[in-house]
């Protein structure tokens, strides 16, 4: 009988149930370790639903990689338009990241577009998107959630103009129903005090949420629930969990752990083994970085994926901390000669590898006068130059073709 690789695979022993539940973007019903946030969000908010159209709220949720903010803002705005559908409010959620729709004008034309999706994108300025906004949830009668996630790098390229815009838009609205709500959500969000006026400056301030990072028993609760819906009856052991929390506890991040998680699980089911032994965890811990957010590197150009990827072998090849620009530079000519693409000239490299700093992926200074000449060093964050490579490979064959 010749073999059937098909079958073959779909025969094969696999501790996992159903893998989806460890996805970055799956958002459980239950979020452990942050019932005191929710609930002081609920109390925030739930004028929305006693009183539609007296008041809105703008919301700003603080803390580190992982700790939940996002997960909590799209729980939370579910369940309040779930209790807003129950007594027949209109209550419309919209969660935006903010590092894919970059400037003011795309964050509004993409609220524009969730109540007129046929809407043409040239030829308007971003105040008269935000005047269509108004006209359209008034003519349907509805209220909005807005969730302006990943702000602060938003904040860092464009100035905190967005939160005051709005936040004027929505106060100067006298006698109008108010009808758009904020939540703003980010890392560290600066509210440059010259940029704002007084009042909005101090109610921002009265409603910041920070998060703290999880602890090693918080991360070890939500492994738990993630491992009833996604693996087999009893096949990780407790060990194991206690060894992922250990290690992700370091920075309180529960994406790492759930990364860590699933890594253990896929090293299990290549060894044919029935259980996720502690050691699996370990040499998941050494296969993958923390800072290796798939999210955030599938969001850029191609372009930017090569320039990080030259500037990862030029790392590994000086085997320096920094390299200089002009290094970098002549690494992505080849790059480019590699994957078949025109390689761009300085000044729009220039403007990628400040991109890329604000987004937190490499890390840029000058040299020091006398000692390369003065010149633009170029380094990364944290993760090791040939754990990226490895990476953005994987990522750019991934999305070739598409
Ligand atoms: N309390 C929790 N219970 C269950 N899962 C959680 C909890 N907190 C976070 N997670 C999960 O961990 C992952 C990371 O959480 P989330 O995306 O909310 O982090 P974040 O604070 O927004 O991080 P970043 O600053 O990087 O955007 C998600 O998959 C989320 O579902
Ligand atoms: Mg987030």
């Amino acid at each position: 009988m010749p073999r059937d690789y098909v079958e073959d695979e779909l025969s094969r022993h696999s501790v996992f149930k159903s893998e989806q539940f460890l996805s970055a973007d799956y958002v459980p019903e239950t979020l452990p370790h942050r019932e005191p946030e929710l609930r002081t969000l609920a109390q925030a908010f739930k004028t929305l639903i006693t009183s539609p159209g007296h008041t809105s709220q703008k919301f700003i949720i603080e803390g580190p990689v992982g700790s939940g903010k996002t997960a909590v803002a799209k729980r939370f705005s579910e369940q309040m338009v779930q209790a807003a559908s129950r007594r027949g409010i209109r209550l419309h959620k919209l969660h935006i990241n903010c590092r894919v729709n970059k400037s003011t004008y795309l964050v509004y034309l993409r609220i524009l577009r969730e109540f007129n999706s046929g809407f043409p994108r040239r030829g308007h300025s971003p105040e008269e998107i935000l005047q269509m906004v108004l006209e359209v949830i008034d003519s349907q009668d509805r209220y909005l959630m807005l969730i302006l996630d990943e702000l602060d790098y938003f904040i860092k390229q464009r100035g905190a103009e967005i939160l005051y815009d709005l936040t004027r838009l929505i106060d100067d609205r006298l006698n109008a129903p108010q009808r758009i709500s904020i939540i703003g959500v980010g890392r560290d969000i600066a509210l440059d005090e010259s940029s704002f006026d007084r009042s909005i400056l101090s109610t921002l301030q009265r409603n910041i949420l920070r998060f703290d990072k999880y602890d090693s028993e918080a991360l070890c609760d939500i492994l738990k629930d993630r491992v009833v819906l996604a693996f087999q009856p009893n096949v990780v052991m407790d060990e194991t969990l206690q060894v992922i929390s250990d290690i992700a506890s370091e920075r309180g991040d529960a994406r790492y752990a759930i990364e860590l998680l699933w890594r253990a699980g896929k090293q299990a089911d290549r060894d044919e083994s029935k259980v996720v032994v502690p050691d699996y965890a370990r040499q998941a811990k050494a296969d993958t970085h923390p800072e290796l957010r798939k999210e955030v590197f599938t969001a850029l150009p191609v372009q930017s994926k090569l320039l990080l990827l030259a500037a990862s072998r030029s790392l590994k090849e000086i085997r320096s901390a920094y390299a200089t620009i002009g290094e970098v530079e002549e690494m992505y000519r080849t790059v480019c000669e590699e994957y078949g693409v025109e390689p761009r000239a300085h000044t729009q490299v220039w403007e990628w590898v400040q991109d890329l700093n604000a987004h937190g992926l490499i890390d840029t200074r000058r040299s020091g006068a006398g000692q390369r000449g003065q010149t633009t060093l170029v380094g990364l964050s944290d993760v090791p130059a040939d754990m990226l490579e490895r990476f953005l490979l994987d990522l750019l064959q991934s999305t070739q073709g598409s």
